[in-house]
């Protein structure tokens, strides 16, 4: 049996993902679908072609991992595709984010992620593909936005690494790193934080779901090790490359306001 795991499918590039690969695979049997929404999953099997297998787990408890791990040992699919899309963000400085979301972020962003992935991993063939979905935040430090931007640089460099390590299994494995999207939960998530004073006002040149997930999946299968799916994350992956953090930043302290 193959499957795609993905998590985050109840909503936005999660959600996305499944349906694409509704459209685009032909030898998936079964799309195992993670998050914490349980009604979202279930409209989300009703529309999709391929079987679902719900899972409905919040994943920053390290308990619900064994239940991912209890199924792959009773099942024992051929894992080909690995979506990591679950993950959150915060906007706001250091007081208003606070210890316990930015503990959570980390649990979710960073922790579950990659317990996921090695969680995967024994079940991944050759020709299998893992995508991680970072940010462009992985691309500088972003005072505001600062325990997100650092869970998506861990997973970006994770990513990039893993990649070179699966060199001789035959795997694949891609950093996702969008700009901001508009039609996802993302950013009105984000911007709930208690206390926070409109960090970041606007969202200019926000992408869209659809434009993301059809460009990074067919970088995925190209086999590339980052896919930067808009102008704005391919503009902003070269300026991390070559400007320096000090001046992104304050770059970024007069884009935020304005
Ligand atoms: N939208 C953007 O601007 C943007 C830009 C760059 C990168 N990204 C990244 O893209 C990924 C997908 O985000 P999105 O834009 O599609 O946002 P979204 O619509 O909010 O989707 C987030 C998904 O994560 C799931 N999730 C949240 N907390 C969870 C938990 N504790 N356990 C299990 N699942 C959990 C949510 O489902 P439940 O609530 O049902 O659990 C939801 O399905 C994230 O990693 C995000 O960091 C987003």
């Amino acid at each position: 049996m193959k499957a795609a795991v993905i998590t985050g499918a109840s909503s936005g590039l999660g959600k996305e993902y499944v349906l694409e690969i509704n459209r685009k695979e032909h030898d998936i049997d079964e799309i195992w679908a993670i998050a914490r929404r349980q009604d979202r999953l279930k409209e989300l099997k009703e529309r999709s072609r391929i079987p679902v297998r719900c899972f409905p787990l919040d994943l920053t408890d390290p308990q619900n991992l064994q239940v991912i791990k209890q199924e792959l040992e009773r099942l024992h699919p051929v894992v080909s595709i690995l979506i990591n899309a679950a993950g959150f963000g915060k906007i706001g400085d250091y007081t208003s984010v606070g210890i316990e979301e930015s503990r959570r972020m980390i649990d979710l962003n960073c922790k579950a992620a990659v317990d996921l992935t090695y969680l995967c991993l024994p079940y991944m063939k050759r020709g299998s593909r893992i995508m991680q979905i970072c940010s462009t935040a992985a691309f500088q430090p972003f005072q505001h936005l600062n325990i997100y931007a650092a869970s998506k640089a861990f997973l970006y460099r994770f990513s990039r690494a893993l990649r070179v390590e699966l060199f001789p299994r035959g795997i694949k494995v891609t950093a996702v790193c969008p700009y901001w999207i508009r039609d996802t939960e993302f950013i009105p998530v984000a911007s709930t934080t208690e206390g926070e004073k409109k960090s970041i006002r606007h969202f200019p040149l926000a992408s869209k779901t659809s434009s993301v997930v059809r460009i990074s999946y067919f970088t995925s299968r190209l086999g590339f090790p980052v896919s930067t799916p808009g102008i704005m994350c391919s503009v902003h992956w070269i300026a991390g490359k070559i400007l320096p953090s000090d001046l992104l930043m304050a770059i970024w302290a007069i884009l935020r306001r304005v």
